[in-house]
């Protein structure tokens, strides 16, 4: 009889050009196209089992049963997985994370592409990595991504199937160090699928949008030639224009705390001294500060000396999406 259980381990990623609002919200298709660093250190685990038996899928997130909301999110994935597959079975779904989730730390990107990774392969489909990544999009936009390792990027796409992500370049090409400055470890008022929906109420959105491809193109070349005073300048104005959308928002969605103000400007005089790191904020206050490997001590060290920062992460590019083969 097949086996109808798996495990994957996926990492979050950072978004150097974000993706705010959804083209088509169904599909979650994005508004613009996208670009991150995934990972390492942080990750979640995800154990998918099929059971006959089970009269509804039983899910659990970090030792307790899932919230109705995330229940449901979940169910609705499973819902894709078993339409494609034809298994009509429940599931078990047990998910760890070892980092606060909503907390502006993609927690959604690495639970969806473990989640599509162990459940697609617990119902015995064997999708490559771009059907991976089209499925995990559909869980949640960024996820797309955290398929891949090391620096991606997820095409916005006019119809489900091109709505894919894919690397640009592996984890090894550029040292780069994600330290993310934790000043709560609360779980979001707002969630990203309800910002992702108001982000058309902004003025400032369909400019945004406009302008996502210049942008893409600059950072793509940048990570490429491993610029990093063009990557820092494009990387905190897309972050910027994000937040300037969301606070232009109806209503106004409000992220960002005063310890993630004070942290921002700091990183800004850290950078005019000479250090090479930038800030990026997703759906969240936690800011993230990408440097050089090379100054990243450095900027730690200063970083622990801001009052309020609770702890600090330290990220370097991390891999792909990968199915625990000892389950
Ligand atoms: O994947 P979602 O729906 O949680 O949206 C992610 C949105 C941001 O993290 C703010 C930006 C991004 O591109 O990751």
């Amino acid at each position: 009889m097949l086996d109808k259980r798996a495990t994957a381990i996926a990492s979050p990623n950072i978004a150097f050009i974000k993706y705010w609002g959804n083209r088509d919200p169904a599909l979650r298709l994005p508004a613009n196209a996208s670009l991150s660093m995934t990972l390492a250190n942080l990750q979640t685990e995800t154990a998918v089992q099929f059971d006959n038996l089970l009269e509804s899928d039983q899910i659990e997130i970090n030792g307790n049963p899932a919230s109705v909301q995330a229940a449901s999110r979940v169910t609705e994935h499973l819902d894709l997985i078993r339409t494609l597959s034809g298994l009509p079975s429940f599931a078990n779904v047990c998910s760890l994370s070892n980092f606060p989730a909503g907390a502006g730390i993609a927690s959604s990107a690495s639970a969806f592409a473990a989640l599509t990774a162990a459940a697609s392969s617990a119902a015995g489909l064997d999708l490559d990595m771009k059907q991976l990544s089209i499925l995990a999009r559909r869980g949640s936009g960024s996820a797309a991504r955290s398929i891949f390792g090391g620096f991606v990027q997820l095409f916005s796409g006019e119809t489900d199937e091109d709505g894919y992500a894919e690397q640009l370049a592996p984890a090894e090409h550029w040292h780069l160090v994600d330290l993310i400055a934790v000043v709560t470890k609360e779980h979001k008022s707002t969630g990203s699928s309800a910002g992702h929906l108001l982000a058309p109420t902004s003025p400032i959105q369909a400019v945004r949008v406009q302008d996502a491809d210049r942008r893409m193109a600059i950072c793509k070349n940048a990570i490429l030639q491993k610029d990093f005073q063009t990557l820092a300048q494009i990387v905190e104005q897309d972050s910027n224009l994000m937040h300037s959308v969301m606070m232009t928002s109806d209503p106004p969605l409000h992220y960002l705390e005063p310890e993630s103000i004070s942290i921002m400007k700091h990183v800004t005089r850290w950078r005019e001294d000479g250090l090479a790191v930038c800030y990026t904020i997703d759906a969240g206050p936690n800011v993230h500060c990408i440097c050089s490997f090379e100054d990243s001590h450095e900027v730690e060290r200063q970083l622990r000396s801001i009052d309020g920062l609770l702890d600090i992460y330290r990220c370097s590019p991390g891999n792909g999406v990968a199915l625990n083969t000892n389950n």
